[in-house]
């Protein structure tokens, strides 16, 4: 590829926000616009080209706003359209991009289609959503939510079952009808002319659902979807469009994002988050990390879009738990473990994710019940007692991989609720915020927000970090993750202790500590023969 085919967002790197955590403004305990907007310089200062924005459409917050009212206006709760043009300039004003979520398989339930639909079998709305006859208390089938339950709710008026993949307040809405699929893409081209500069495209690798045959992910007009979808839309603009596809395969992702802007920029792609769960089993059944395995996907997802497609690379998001608890040390080594993991996924070919509050190395939580507040931990917790799973077990499973752990409030600083907000924040801030908090790190030229940054300047500084190929070195190792990029006579080394063990440790035929460039290294010195706990450095050298 030469350089200047080049898209902006294989350059980039993405900020999530998860707004109602990030910044309150007016003492409600909801982060908001104004409240982002206020955090910009802190963002600029980061070095982040975009933002990608968890929904913040009007919604009755059955999901957190992926359960959409109406998709042309901005929930009060967190400011007004007025304040998303602002949000929009503000940024454009500091290089930043803001990339809206966007919420196209099902709507809220008070959405105005779904309120209609729901009336009559014979009113125009009804067909924007999956119906299917059958009997009180027997649904079609025995399809599943993703938020525990059946996947079918009855509607007696109709007389009919509704399909919705996720809550029973967010109806599935029916692709098969183009009447559907012009009034999402008329509601994505007036977005576009606002200004933003992409979508995240939530779960959508659903929307070609066929029920009937138990069909949910991946379906037969998935990819026609996509085209038609990208065609009447993004393609009409300089737009970063990345998916949301839980099921995708590097074949799949092939087919559904394409450099040549006639699909997706890219996928997200979750195989590698699944290796620590027990096979076959949900997200609350913990398994150890299969480390192996975990190097080897991240390795052929790297191989297998090198030159044909584009990776996301991201260790977590608002549905994961904090990284630097799941696969770093968030006690002793919290501050190493968390450097290792940014620098792995750093030197990483694709654009990179950064979740709000990683860069500080921000923690997991271990709360009690009541203080939770994810609708589906609250379901699960439900169905897995009710399935006779101890309850401690079950607290302990949640505690551990529950989606509340990335959604506490952003840790701004040692004071009342971490900055947060002046009010009662409508979830409970990590206790640890004294400690950890963005105040603290921008005055600590060692701490994780500093490494971040310096990652972030690498991808912009060296070509071969966007575009160089990549090699998985010791793929039998348990304890190293080790690889190489390289691209015309240049080459990058990057070496991780992935756990909390001294190992032995040469480096790779050809790589000479004193001659290659340290680009960054988590510990201050190199000790040559051993690497320290969750140490992790990234060489450079050229012919
Ligand atoms: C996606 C979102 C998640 C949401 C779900 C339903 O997976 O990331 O937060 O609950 O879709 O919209
Ligand atoms: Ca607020």
């Amino acid at each position: 590829m030469n350089a200047g085919k080049k898209k902006w967002w294989q350059s980039a790197v993405i900020y999530q926000v998860y707004p109602r955590s990030f910044q309150d403004s007016n003492g409600d305990g909801i982060g908001d616009l104004p409240g982002l907007i206020e955090r910009l310089d802190y963002l600029q200062e980061l070095g982040i080209d975009a933002i990608w924005l968890s929904p913040v459409c009007k919604s009755p917050q059955a999901d957190n706003g992926y359960d959409i009212s109406d998709y042309r206006d901005i929930d009060p709760m967190f400011g007004t359209l007025e304040d998303m043009d602002r949000l929009i300039a503000e940024g454009k004003k500091r290089g930043i991009g803001i990339i809206l979520d966007l919420v196209l398989n099902h709507t809220s339930d008070e959405h105005p289609w779904f309120l209609a639909a729901k009336k009559s079998r014979d009113d125009p709305y009804h067909d924007y959503y999956v119906w299917r006859d059958g009997e009180e208390g027997t649904p079609p089938n025995d399809l599943r939510s993703a938020f525990s339950g059946s996947a079918w709710e009855w509607v007696p008026e109709v007389q009919q079952y509704y399909l919705h993949q996720f809550a029973v307040r967010q109806p599935d809405l029916n692709w098969d009808n183009p009447k559907v699929r012009e009034a999402l893409y008329d509601m994505i081209r007036w977005w576009m002319d606002r200004g933003v500069a992409g979508f995240r495209l939530d779960a959508v690798d659903l929307i070609a659902k066929v029920p009937d045959e138990k069909i949910l992910a991946n379906g037969p007009r998935l990819q026609e979807y996509f085209r038609e979808l990208s065609r009447e839309t993004f393609s009409h603009g300089d737009l970063v469009t990345v998916g949301e596809t839980w099921n995708a395969t590097v074949d799949l992702a092939k087919g559904y994002s394409n450099p040549d802007g006639s699909e997706f920029s890219m996928v997200f792609q979750f195989s590698h988050t699944m290796t620590d769960q027990v096979e076959g089993g949900s997200k609350w059944d913990l398994a150890p990390l299969d480390f192996l395995k975990f190097k080897s996907i991240l390795a052929h997802w790297q191989t297998g879009l090198h030159g044909c497609g584009w990776n996301s690379i991201f260790w977590d998001n608002h549905d994961m738990p904090r990284v630097v608890s799941r696969w770093g040390n968030d006690k002793e080594y919290r501050v190493e473990s968390a450097k290792m993991l940014a620098t792995v996924l750093h030197g990483m070919q694709g654009t990179p994710y950064v979740y709000q509050g990683d860069e500080l190395g921000m923690t997991n939580v271990a709360y009690p019940l009541e203080d939770y507040r994810d609708i589906e931990l609250l379901n699960a917790y439900e169905e897995l007692t009710a399935a006779g799973r101890p309850e401690e077990d079950v607290l302990y499973a949640l505690q551990t991989r529950g989606r509340d752990n990335a959604r506490t409030p952003m840790q701004w600083d040692d004071g009342p609720n971490a900055g947060f907000t002046e009010g009662e924040p409508w979830i409970r801030v990590n206790p640890n915020y004294v400690d950890i908090n963005a105040k603290a790190a921008l005055a600590d030229p060692d701490s994780v927000f500093y490494c971040y940054k310096k990652l972030i300047a690498l991808r912009k500084e060296y070509d071969i970090i966007r575009d160089g190929d990549f090699t998985l070195l010791e793929p039998d190792s348990d304890e190293l993750f080790v690889y190489t990029r390289s691209l015309d006579g240049e080459q990058l080394l990057v070496v991780a202790n992935f756990f909390g063990n001294t190992v032995p440790y040469d480096l790779p035929e050809g790589w000479d500590a004193g001659r290659a460039d340290v680009l960054i290294h988590n510990y201050k010195d190199y000790e040559p023969g051993t690497l320290r706990p969750y140490e992790a450095f990234m060489l450079y050298q050229k012919d």
